[in-house]
């Protein structure tokens, strides 16, 4: 594996693996980095999937707001190459900010409405950087298809919806969520959490297991489900709930008609979405059922 900061560099030995191959097919799994076995699945999805496969790594200042975590979210470079090279990447990308932003960037990507509810009602701006970093991620990779995970699922129907409106030659491969033993989404923010938060955030998972199960209730409505989950997760003494919110997906709207089993009978799918605090430390998870 090599591993280039600068884009030129970078794209010039695309560029040469690309005249070398010109059958063969680009795989680009976009991270920021402190890489868990979520992220090598992505990987390892993509180098089976492509002949080169492309990580980045790069913590987006863009994306955090003024009060988020930027400063300190976790960092750890030499694991990371190590995790990469695992899990079978060809080129790791970790560019400095200065690399990807060396003037203050005045042009954005705004997905709307996608984007006005769930993570980007709790974190304003942030799928602006994220849609601003992507496209500039895949202008400078350049790749067929691109790996996203569906623990964000937002993300993923933001960064679809964004590709099919700009017209970018990339197919998004949504890829399942990796779950620790007892539940818990894989995420690169659990090491904020202290053994209790970590024992009680398994409410997360299991929430949306009962929401599963609920689901089957014929005569269930959003807001009594909606009503159900948040019941569920207060009784985890640390939790803080942020959101909870029962849409259709990848759209986003609330369900249509009163009950849920009709909802999905439309054909549709229905996203059960979760945004939970334990101390300073926020934890998303989602279900899409249907
Ligand atoms: P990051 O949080 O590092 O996540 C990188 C990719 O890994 C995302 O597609 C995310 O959904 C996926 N991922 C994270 N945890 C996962 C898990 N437990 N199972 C499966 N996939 C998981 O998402 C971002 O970075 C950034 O917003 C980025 C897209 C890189 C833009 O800056």
């Amino acid at each position: 594996m090599q591993t280039y900061t600068s884009i030129r560099e970078l794209r010039g030995r695309i560029g040469e693996w690309r005249k070398a191959n010109p059958e063969g097919t680009v795989g680009f799994v976009p991270t920021m980095g402190f890489l868990h076995e979520g992220h090598a699945s992505l990987i390892e999805r993509a180098r089976a999937e492509n002949g080169l496969t492309v990580v980045s790594v790069f913590v987006n200042p863009l994306q955090f707001g003024p009060n988020e975590d930027f400063e300190r979210y976790p960092r750890d470079p030499e694991r990371d190459a190590s995790v990469c090279e695992r899990a079978g990447a060809d080129l790791l990308f970790a560019p400095e900010v200065r690399e990807m932003y060396p003037k203050k960037a005045v042009t954005r990507v705004l997905v709307e409405e996608l984007t006005d509810r769930l993570c980007g009602a709790s974190r304003p701006g942030h799928f602006d950087g994220v849609g601003t970093v992507v496209s500039k991620l895949f202008h400078i990779v350049q790749p067929d298809r691109a790996y996203f995970g569906l623990k964000d699922a937002q993300q993923v129907a933001v960064i679809e919806r964004m590709t099919e409106d700009l017209n970018l030659p990339v197919g998004i491969v949504p890829c399942p969520t990796v779950r620790e033993p007892d539940g818990l989404a894989l995420s690169s923010r659990n090491v904020y959490l202290t053994a209790e938060q970590r024992e009680q955030a398994v409410v997360l998972s299991r929430a949306l297991g009962k929401a599963g199960e609920w689901l089957s209730e014929p005569e269930l409505g959003a807001s009594e489900l909606r009503g159900r989950i948040i019941a569920y997760i207060e009784r985890a003494p640390l939790a803080v709930i942020d959101y909870v919110e029962v849409l259709t997906y990848p759209d986003l709207q609330p369900p249509d008609g009163l009950t849920l089993s009709s909802g999905n009978g439309q054909g549709g799918r229905i996203i059960v979405a979760l945004a939970v605090k334990f101390g300073g430390t926020r934890l998303i998870d989602n279900r899409i059922f249907g």
